[in-house]
This record gives C-alpha cells, structure tokens and sequence, in this order.
C-alpha cells in the first residue's frame, strides 16, 4: 500500500497490483524511457523493462547486453524495477514474466497510430493489454535514434540521457567530439 498525492493536493491510498513490463529497443534508454518507467511503478509497482533483440541478426549502436547494463545502471535505486533482454516477440517476453500488462509511453499523436494497432494486434494474439502512459511534454521530442544520430557526431546529449548513457555515448565518440 503506498499513499499517493493527485494533482488537487488529496492524498489517496493505492495498492499495486501489477507487474507490468516495458518493451523497447532502448538503443540506448533517455530521460523519456526513465519518465515512462517511474510512472510504470508508480501506477502499477512492479516493472520490467524488456530490451527487445533479435539475437539472430544483432544491429543497433550498443549490443544487447550493453544496453541492459546502462538501464541497470541508470534505473539504478528503483526497487521494483528489473531490466532483462529479450528474443522474439513483445508478447512472449509478457508472458515470460508474467506480466499483467504492457506499458508503453505515448509521446505524439504518430505514436499512437503506430502503438494502437501494435496493441490490438498484440491483445489478439495472447489477449494481454497495453496501457499508454503520455510522457512528460518536455521530453516528447526525444528518440533513440536522434540520441544516436546526433552522438555519433559528436554533439552533446548528455542533458536528455542518463549519467551512465551520456558516459557510454562519450566514450564511444569522444574522436567524433574531439573533431567536431
Ligand atoms: O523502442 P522501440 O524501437 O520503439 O520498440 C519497439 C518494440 C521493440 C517495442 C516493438 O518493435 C516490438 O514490440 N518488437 C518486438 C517484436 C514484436 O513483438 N512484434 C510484433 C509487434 S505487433
């Protein structure tokens, strides 16, 4: 049981029920993957945050395991949170750890178009739903892939990622910085 404020000052007591799981490519996890997270728990309790890879053909910026450590990493301190890769489909990953939901965050109306029909298709198959959370509006313009394409030649991003992310990302392109 946890004690939680609404918007109008009240507090009301709410009992997590669920274990809920994120999937994502998180190639590599920002601010607004952690937003959506922290309501996840917040809403539901428990959360799994599943790295969705196709371990026949690996592609992406960081390996399948890289990016499960910089989620650990930047989820870090969030006691009913784990982070775990995944083969195969959103739907199984679900079913593999027993989760009672999908949770994704919605930032643009585009991404509805794209998670609505992801969503019944997903009910359809297994029956398990997919709750939308909004993400916080001052993070409804970062993506994964802009964090990449912008990384990668040596612009900062460390103002929209986690610390271990933005430490990873200056490793890794620290020549791309170097000649700007
Ligand atoms: O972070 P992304 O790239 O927006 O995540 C998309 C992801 C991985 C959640 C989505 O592509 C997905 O669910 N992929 C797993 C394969 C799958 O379940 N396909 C059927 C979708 S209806």
């Amino acid at each position: 049981m946890r004690i939680v404020a609404c918007s109008d000052g009240e507090l009301y007591r709410w009992r997590s029920m669920a274990t809920v799981l994120i999937p994502g490519s998180f190639d590599p996890l920002h601010l607004g993957h952690v937003d959506v997270v922290d309501q996840a728990v917040e809403l539901f309790g428990e959360v799994v945050v599943g790295v969705l890879v196709n371990f026949d053909k690996p592609s992406g910026m960081f390996t399948p395991d890289q990016r499960v450590q910089l989620a650990e990493a930047s989820l870090a301190g969030r006691s009913t949170v784990t982070v775990k890769a995944f083969g195969g489909l959103a739907v199984q990953a679900a079913a593999d750890v027993g989760a009672d939901f999908m949770v994704k965050g919605l930032r643009t109306a585009a991404d509805y178009d794209i998670e609505q029909q992801m969503a019944h298709m997903n009910r359809s198959v297994t029956g398990v739903r997919t709750v939308f959370v909004p993400c916080r509006p001052e993070f409804g313009f970062v993506s994964s892939r802009f964090i990449r394409e912008i990384a990668t030649r040596g612009e900062s991003v460390e103002h929209l990622v986690p610390a271990p992310v933005a430490a990873a990302l200056a490793d890794r392109f620290a020549d791309a910085h170097e000649r700007g």
